[in-house]
């Protein structure tokens, strides 16, 4: 009898491999932002109860600031050119939606609130860096990270909820490649 473990090694068996799709790719960086965000809301947390300034959450608040200059805003124009359109139009033609329902115009108008909430918070950490004692910037500082925690983490569970889902059930094989390829292209650049 021939042992099990020969028998494999001969034959040509590999096991499929499932194409990674947009989706897997917008998910993917999802978890990403998730762990960024950790760092950031603890020093927020320490922030909120200590009511002190710190150089520590400066360079926490920084770093996170930093990330999502870059790797956020990767990933939301990565939605903004090969998501959100190309399940607009599906949306139109399946009439999923009345056209002040669709979620595309408030999905991207928490994009851009989450940009100028970031960009806020680090003008007012650089300015706590400078004016430790600014009661005003720190309590302004707070609002601005608390709306971040918010509506950050509760737009990332649309789309990983509601969204992609339904895009998946929605869109045909040949957007799928198209979002996909052009999520390639621009991270190729
Ligand atoms: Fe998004
Ligand atoms: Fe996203």
């Amino acid at each position: 009898m021939i042992p099990i473990i020969l028998h494999l090694e001969k034959s040509n068996y590999t096991a499929p491999v499932k194409k990674i799709d947009c989706f897997d790719i917008l998910e993917g960086f999802h978890h990403e932002i998730r762990d960024a965000l950790v760092p950031f809301s603890q020093a927020i947390s320490t922030l909120q109860h200590s009511r002190k300034w710190q150089p520590l959450i400066y360079t926490v608040i920084q770093n996170f600031k930093s990330f999502h200059e870059a790797e956020v805003a990767a990933h939301t124009r990565d939605e903004e050119i090969a998501f959100y359109p190309i399940i607009g139009v599906r949306w139109r033609e399946s009439k999923t939606f009345d056209t002040i329902h669709a979620p595309t115009e408030y999905m991207l108008r928490e994009h851009t609130d989450i940009a100028s909430h970031i960009h806020a918070i680090g003008l007012l950490s650089e300015m706590l860096q400078q004016q430790p004692a600014n009661k005003l910037a720190l309590e302004a500082l707070l609002g601005e990270a608390q709306a971040v925690l918010m509506i950050l983490p509760l737009h990332m569970q649309k789309e990983e909820q509601f969204l992609f889902p339904q895009a998946r059930k929605l869109l045909p094989k040949e957007d799928v490649e198209t979002a996909t390829t052009l999520i390639q292209q621009l991270h190729s650049k």
